[in-house]
Order: structure tokens, then sequence, then C-alpha cells
């Protein structure tokens, strides 16, 4: 097939006129410009548009025509939404029909897994395990290349501080350090080796910029923040994927302090292409140029074509502003050729780059397509991530009597003959795969829930009570009652609540973020019978749940874990993994509280004490702090932090300064604890947050064990944007924090001199 291909396309060029494709000798960017001297005005802009297949869609599709016949006449460059070696083979070859043969690319969101759903992105970054998340993205990449794709609209790198707003669960949290490393791990691990692999993908970082921060937490809303907050919180994931070699970026619906950051030409342009120097191709977002229009910057198609090429914008995906008006523009010399030059060379350079010039064909092989199907080392590595990123947020002594501190509910005791199992959650399927997982919709039969796991896992002489007690968003009690009986039958109760899938994710705002319905009702209701119960919640956001935090013993946080997710919670339950996520978002008391994170600035009258609000800056009604904090999360274990410690306490310029703690697991479990390192800037030039996160550590402690974790900080972790955006560091007294969370750490002093 590779040579059939290759003759197909090559034959023809050279017989037009350069022979690109073929001289070995010739850099790509050479080839480039080879082929784009070829290219009349109307095939570049067409290569610039991409169209959705007719199939999915997160906006409204346009239905125009036949697009075969405008993939013939090379006025389309790129498809999303179209899957499988097959249906991409066949497009290909429609290409390759076009007066120039250039092959079409194929994108995809392929967010958090492909046939092998994984974990949501939010919830994998609660593992803090680069190495996991890199595999993620890695088998991701193997099986949708395998499907004819070339490219997914992945990761989504948006700090995400307001959990009012639905993709919170598509990104790595609302840290940008935390989320910088992980937008390295997930782009290493979908472009593998390099793109032009054929088990490899372009990444995508999105998007571009700030969209995490929509006023309100209402998607596609506006945002307005200085440029300081810009460049110090949301840009460094970006930075961060830049420098790990992204290949495309994908810009975002919102305006940014006034400008859609589709016609963004200071994001674009000055930051992205100028300062960081990035030489791959930016996407806009679905409809996003003309979206121009209602957000009131452009008059018409005509003019957001111009203003979004102009700034930058080199593709453009389902406006069909550029495939209209482009030709026209740079007729009326609105937009100048160079501008759409660049463009086209960019996106090409990267179709040469994936080697679909020498074989069009290369990633739609349905053999190793079908191998993908129910592949058995991806299902296990599915089920290892879908471990790491359960959250125990809290596991306390079920009776403290006479001073002595009974055990914990978590691991489910041996013991324990009979389990009830109550909740909406409990026999679902489709909601473990999470929002953005819809390629596994047709093929839910090998997906178990939790009941299924749990039933297979009982012997025969322990037995199962099972009742729904309630829907997810149900506004009925009529289920109490079935499910307070079942209960009675049980030593232990297991209940598993939280949303539905379509709950939170892309156009999934809510104002409310309580658990839904009557879920939080039903727990009391079961809770009040007087068995120990344990509750496991699983959705896309953090979700409020006061009196079950206060009141129930053991809670899990188990988001939406993909295919193997009832697996990896019994595995927990039952003590055969012992958990070690860590939250990377603040979990808060109530919306009103929104946006609480941990590395707010300092005001001028704080409050003491979670109680103290005197005329200082604090509500009347809550504390200040959320109810868990971001890093909070517990084990099996039990880890003690002491002796934290520095080589110096008056380090000066570019000295390392080493920072060391001890940290012993004073339990008889063996087991993962993440050591963070906090910094404070106790005086700057410009006000400095409480605490940074500026590193952590994943390391595994056996029972009894006690180990040293040193952490080597240069100055280049206390730099900061000041008032003139310049990244400086400032001598001056400094707090260094470590511990197993943001509210709770060892604290040292140092004076950083000069
Ligand atoms: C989303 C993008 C996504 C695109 C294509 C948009 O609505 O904002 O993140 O990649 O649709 O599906």
């Amino acid at each position: 097939m590779c040579t059939l291909a290759l003759k197909k396309i090559v034959a023809p060029v050279i017989f037009i006129a350069v022979t690109f494709t073929v001289n070995a000798q010739k850099s790509t960017s050479q080839k480039v410009d080879s082929l784009l001297q070829l290219m009349t005005l109307a095939e570049k802009t067409g290569q610039m548009n991409q169209y959705s297949s007719d199939f999915t869609a997160t906006g409204p599709v346009t239905k125009d025509g036949d697009k075969q016949n405008q993939i013939r006449k090379g006025m389309i460059g790129s498809f999303l939404n179209v899957t499988g070696a097959a249906k991409t083979k066949s497009l290909q070859e429609i290409a390759l029909q076009s007066r120039l043969k250039i092959p079409l690319l194929f994108g995809q969101d392929v967010i958090h897994g492909y046939r092998t759903v994984f974990p949501i992105p939010l919830a994998e970054a609660a593992s803090w395990d680069m190495a996991a998340i890199e595999r993620s993205a890695r088998i991701a990449a193997t099986e949708v290349s395998a499907a004819g794709v070339h490219w997914t609209f992945a990761p989504m790198v948006d700090i995400g501080r307001d959990p009012r707003w639905g993709r919170v669960m598509e990104g790595a949290g609302e840290d940008t350090y935390l989320g910088s490393m992980i937008a390295t791990a997930r782009i290493k691990g979908f472009q593998g080796k390099g793109i032009g692999n054929t088990d490899a993908v372009m990444a995508t970082a999105k998007h571009f910029a700030a969209y995490g921060a929509a006023v309100g937490g209402r998607d596609y809303n506006s945002v307005d923040m200085s440029l300081r907050q810009l460049h110090e919180i949301y840009l460094p994931p970006f930075k961060a994927a830049a420098d790990a070699g992204v290949a495309t970026f994908m810009n975002s619906f919102n305006d940014l302090n006034g400008i859609p950051a589709t016609g963004n030409a200071y994001l674009q342009r000055d930051i992205l292409k100028n300062q960081w120097k990035f030489n791959g191709f930016v996407v806009s977002d679905w409809g996003s140029v003309g979206e121009m229009i209602n957000h009131g910057y452009a008059k018409d198609n005509y003019e957001a074509a111009m203003l979004a090429a102009n700034a930058g914008s080199d593709m453009d995906m389902e406006s069909r502003a550029y495939i209209k008006h482009l030709p026209q523009l740079v007729k009326d010399g609105k937009v100048k050729m160079s501008v759409v030059d660049d463009a086209v060379r960019r996106i090409l350079q990267k179709k040469f780059e994936l080697g679909l010039f020498d074989d069009p064909y290369k990633f739609c092989n349905e053999a190793s397509e079908k191998q993908q199907w129910n592949n058995a080392a991806h299902l296990e590595a599915e089920k290892d991530m879908a471990r790491k990123s359960i959250v125990l947020l809290k596991n306390s002594p079920l009776t403290p009597k006479g001073g002595k501190t009974a055990a914990a509910l978590l691991p489910v005791s041996k013991e324990i003959k009979s389990i009830a199992l109550i909740g909406p959650l409990i026999k679902s399927v489709k909601d473990h795969l999470g929002f953005w997982s819809y390629d596994w919709e047709d093929d839910t039969a090998r997906i178990p829930s939790l009941y299924d796991v749990i039933k297979k896992r009982l012997n025969s002489d322990e037995s199962l009570f099972y009742a729904k007690g309630c829907e997810v968003a149900d506004t009925s009690t009529a289920g109490f009652a079935e499910a307070i009986e079942a209960t009675k039958k049980a030593d232990v109760v297991i209940m598993y609540f939280g949303e539905d899938r379509m709950m939170t994710g892309e156009a999934k705002s809510k104002s409310n973020i309580h658990l839904p319905g009557v879920q939080e009702d039903l727990i009391k209701a079961i809770h009040a019978t007087g068995k120990p119960v344990i509750v496991l919640i699983g959705a896309g956001r953090p979700l409020i749940f006061n009196w079950t935090a206060d009141n129930v013993p053991a809670i899990l946080y188990t988001w939406w874990l993909g295919t193997k997710g009832a697996e990896a919670i019994a595995d927990v339950l039952f003590g055969d993994y012992n958990p070690s996520g860590k939250l990377p978002m603040s979990f808060p008391r109530s919306e009103g509280q929104i946006p609480v994170y941990y590395n707010y600035y300092s005001t001028g009258r704080p409050a003491a004490n979670e109680n103290d609000n005197n005329y200082v800056s604090a509500y009347l009604d809550i504390p200040n702090s959320p109810k868990f904090s971001f890093g909070h999360g517990l084990s099996y274990s039990n880890f003690q932090y002491s002796n934290v410690s520095v080589n110096t306490t008056v380090p000066s310029g570019n000295q390392n300064l080493i920072a060391s703690i001890n940290i012993t697991n004073n339990s008889t479990f063996n087991g993962e604890e993440v050591v963070q390192l906090y910094i404070r800037d106790m005086v700057g030039s410009v006000v400095r947050p409480v605490k940074e996160l500026k590193g952590f550590q994943k390391i595994f402690i056996k029972a009894g064990e006690t180990k040293t974790v040193n952490f080597t900080i240069t100055t280049a972790q206390l730099k900061f944007y000041n008032d003139k955006l310049q990244h400086i560091w400032e001598p001056g007294d400094f707090e260094i924090m470590i511990g197993g969370s943001s509210n709770n750490v060892k604290t040292v002093k140092i004076k950083w001199n000069k």
C-alpha cells in the first residue's frame, strides 16, 4: 500500500514542476517552499480550512454541499471528527485526486484515551505521577493513530480555579507549576518519539489563552485580567507546552481584556510566535473566527477572517470564513499574501513532518487498528492510572473510645461479611467514562459497573444487598425506604454518589455545584441507621457536600475513572491498592467562596484564624479555607513529617539551597506519598502569594520506614513578574514549606542574599 501511495502522489507532482516530494536532499522547509510556489491562492486558503464530519460536533455544523468535491478542488486542508482507518483512507484517496495531491490532516478530541478510556484529565492530575500521565497519553496516541488520526486537540492546559466551569475536568487543576509539568508529560506521551512515527499524534496546547478564567465560571464568557496574572498564572503551562515541542496550539472562545483570543495578535503573534518562537500552527476553536461577530468585534465574516488571519490564527475550524473570504481579502490588500503564506507554510510543514507526502495512508492500518480494540496491556495501564487518580478525602477512626483510636473504616475489613451497595452510580457504566468519551458510547458491554466488580469479588459466605435509593438528579425520596432496608441487613454500607457524565464538560457550567438532587439527603438517611458508611463521589469537578464531609467517616473521591474505573475503586476499597492521590483543585465550602485557591495574596487585613471575622478579610458565615485543600489526599499509611531543614539559612546569589525533610510511614501499609514543596516570598516589589508550589516528589515508603526527601532550590524558583512584566527574583526573606498538602506543611525561614 505504501509504495503504491508514493507512486500515486509523487508522479504527477514531478510532472507539474518541482521535484519537492522525492528530492531527499531538500530540507522540509525547502520542500514546503517548493510546494507553496505551485499553489494558487484558493489552494492556499484551502489548506487553512478545517471542516468537521457531519456526525459529532460541539457547535453547529454548517451543511455545505459536496465535501468530496471540495476536497478534490483542494478547498479543505483538514478534517475533525473523522476516525477509523477505512474512513480516513477513503477521504485521503479523494485528496490525492486534487491538483497538487496534498494529503488531508485528521484531527480529533482524544482528551483522555480513545478505545481505552482513561480517567478524565483532572483525575489523572490527582495522581501527581508524570510517568503514568505520559503513558496514558502514549496509549491514547497509539490507539488513535492506528485509526488514521494524526492530531489530537489535547492537552487542555488552561488553569482552572473555578469549579463552576465545566471544563475543569479537562485540565490539570488550579496550579501553574503542576499544570506545566502535566502539560509536558502529556505532550511527550502524545508525540512519543516524534511526529512522523506511526504511533505518535500531534498534540495541541489549548485554549490560548486564559479560557479557564471565564467570568463567573460560565463557559465561553469574557476574561478580564491583569497582564501580570496572565503571565504568571495562566501562560506558563502554554510556555511549557511550546518548550516541549507541541506541534499545534488552539486559540479560545473568550475575549481577553476586550480582544477575542482568536483575533488577538498580542497572544498569537507577539507572545507565541515571536517571543516563544513557536513554529507549529494555530487552529481556531470551533467556529471562533465567525464568533467574533457575536462578540461585536467583527462586522461580518469578511472582517472576522481578516482579523483572525492577521492576528496569527492559521487554520479556521468550522467558520468557513477563511475559505470564503481570504482570497478576496488578499486581493483587497487587507491580508498580505505573506500572512497567508506563513500560515500555509506552518501547516504544510507539519504534513511533511508527519510523513504524509511520502505515504498519505501510513496511519490508515486496519489490522493495527483492530489490535487496539481490547488491548490487554492498555487496559491494565488504564486500571493502574485509575487507581492512582483516586483521592482518599477522609478516613476517620470509627469509634474513638477511652483515648484509644479504633481502626479506620477503609480498607474494608476482611471480617465484613455483608455489604449494602447504595446509590445511583453503583450500577452505572457510562458515567465511568466521563465527558469527551463518545468513541466508546456504542460499546459499553465490557465495562463493568462497581456492582458487577464487587459481586465478583465476594466469597460464597459473603452477601450483597443493593438499592439505588435515588437517581443522580432526583427530587423524590421515594427510593429511600428500600435503601434503608438494604442497609439494615448489612455490616457496612458503600454508597456511590455524584454527577452523571454529562453534568461536567464543555458548556456544562453550573451555579450550584452541590451534590445534585436528593443524594445528600439519602446519605443522611443511611447514616442515621447507625451502620458504618463509606461514601464514594464520582464527578468531573470538585463538588460541595459539607454534611457528608463532616459526618461520614470514610470518603473517596473517584472522579470519572475510565474503562476500568470500577475495578480500580474496588482495589482501593478492599485494600489491594493503597490510595495516594492528592487534590489538584481546592474544594469550596460554598459557591459564594469561589474562586478559592491555595496561592492567594495576603491582604492588608488577613484573618488571624478560621473564626476571625472582625473587620478582617473574611466571610461572616464560613471560614476562608476550602473544605478540602489543594494537595490534600490521605493514604492507608500514616505519614509523619519531621525535621525540616536547610543546608544554609542565608544562601546567596546562584547558590543552590537544599531543603530536606524526614517522612516516616507510621503504619502497617506500604504506601506512596506526594511530598510537596512550597515557597513564600515574604516581601516583594509586588504582593506575592502566601505560598506557591515549586516542586514535588512522589515517593514510596515501606511500612515502618523513614525516608529523607531533598529539594534543590535555585533562584529560578523565586522568580515572578514585576509590575513592568520583567521576570525577576528579589533578595530577601522567604519561607520554605514542605508537607503532604498545601494546608499542612513544616516551615523553615531563610534569607536569600544578592
Ligand atoms: C472545544 C475544543 C475542541 C473543539 C473541537 C470546541 O468546542 O472548545 O476544545 O477541540 O470544539 O471539537
